[in-house]
């Protein structure tokens, strides 16, 4: 039985814009979140506090928070790696965070500067401040299939440090294919394993599209009860710490997956086709969006 309705997390502004070599503007930055609201994104990762020396394009995180006008209703949260990141969106007005570990110790270290079980012990005090200031932590784990620097990754690998996420406290813990290697039965199987240690129903799936597999690997996560993805508005994105992976599924494609499958998201797709055209048209960019391009040449 697939889930009556899906959340979407839209993770465009943080994923998608994390990778442009260009600096984007705030006001376009925060007209981004703002239009995405509009078009009935409830949960929408604005930016994120990390070291501008590791990642320039999001060093107007607090900018950024501090100029979006807020959709009642609407989540915003923001990447936290350690406590300063996390003090830094608490200032900024943040009310939702989320720590990022991974399960290739390789990657961990490139992306956060330390193994998988210093980020493990890293996150800890985030997620207790945060539970004092009542702010909800998700957790991410990434290379959950597959890896840029390691390759395959086992399922239990992807589940341990899941469950760890989960048992520290994180109210979900989204499953990321970083590099977009994965297909439906290699993802199937990694969520098998997570759901040993965590229910489905605290699962989520962040699948990036490089080998053009991120919809069907919905469709199988779906099969197995996931209600709820991350995506990307026109496919945006990818991670500065692997290389050659391309942006997230894009939002407009699952949305019209979802629609499809008659799954209610609250998000209408049309609107969302034109935040997809304008984004990429302001970044310059050909739009990654299948669906997007479809309905955009048949409006013409
Ligand atoms: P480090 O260099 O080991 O940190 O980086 P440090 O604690 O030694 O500090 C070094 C300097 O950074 C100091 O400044 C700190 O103040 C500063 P200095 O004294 O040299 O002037 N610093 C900070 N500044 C601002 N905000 C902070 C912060 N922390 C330290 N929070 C660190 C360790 C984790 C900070 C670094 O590696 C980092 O920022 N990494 C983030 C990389 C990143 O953002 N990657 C992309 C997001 S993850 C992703 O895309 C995957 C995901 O989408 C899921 C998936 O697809 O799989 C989530
Ligand atoms: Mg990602």
């Amino acid at each position: 039985m697939l889930p009556s309705k899906v959340k979407l997390v839209e993770v465009g502004p943080r994923d998608g814009l994390q990778n442009e070599k260009q600096i984007v503007p705030t006001a376009t930055k925060i007209e981004l979140i703002e239009r995405l609201a509009d078009a009935g994104l409830r949960a929408i990762e604005a930016t994120s506090f990390v070291s501008p020396k590791w990642v320039p394009q999001m060093e107007d995180n607090s900018a950024v928070m501090l100029g979006i006008k807020r959709h009642p209703g609407t989540g915003y949260p923001v990447l936290t790696p350690n406590l300063q990141g996390f003090n830094a969106a608490v200032q900024a007005g943040a009310t939702e965070v989320a720590i990022f570990g991974s399960a290739s110790e390789s990657f961990s270290r490139k992306n956060i500067n330390c193994s998988i079980a210093e980020s493990l012990k890293r996150f800890e005090p985030i997620v207790s401040a945060a539970s004092e200031l009542e702010i909800p932590v998700r957790g991410y784990v990434s290379c959950v299939v597959g890896c840029p620097y390691e390759g395959a990754i086992a399922p239990e690998q992807a589940a341990s440090v899941a469950r760890t996420l989960f048992d520290m406290g994180c109210y979900e813990v989204s499953l990321g294919d970083t590099i977009g290697v994965g297909y439906p039965a290699s993802i199937q199987r990694m969520i098998e394993a997570c759901t040993r240690v965590v229910p489905i129903a605290k699962l989520a799936g962040h699948y990036h599209d490089t080998y053009g597999m991120a919809i069907a690997n919905i469709h199988a996560s779906l099969q197995l009860g996931m209600a709820v993805f991350d995506s990307s508005i026109a496919g945006l994105g990818g991670c500065p710490y692997a290389k050659g992976a391309s942006g997230n599924v894009a939002t407009e494609d699952v949305v019209y997956l979802l629609d499809g499958l008659g799954i209610e998201t609250g998000i209408d797709l049309l609107s969302l086709v034109e935040v997809g055209a304008w984004i990429s048209a302001k970044l310059g960019r050909s739009n990654k969006s299948r669906v997007g391009q479809a309905l955009r040449s048949e409006a013409e």
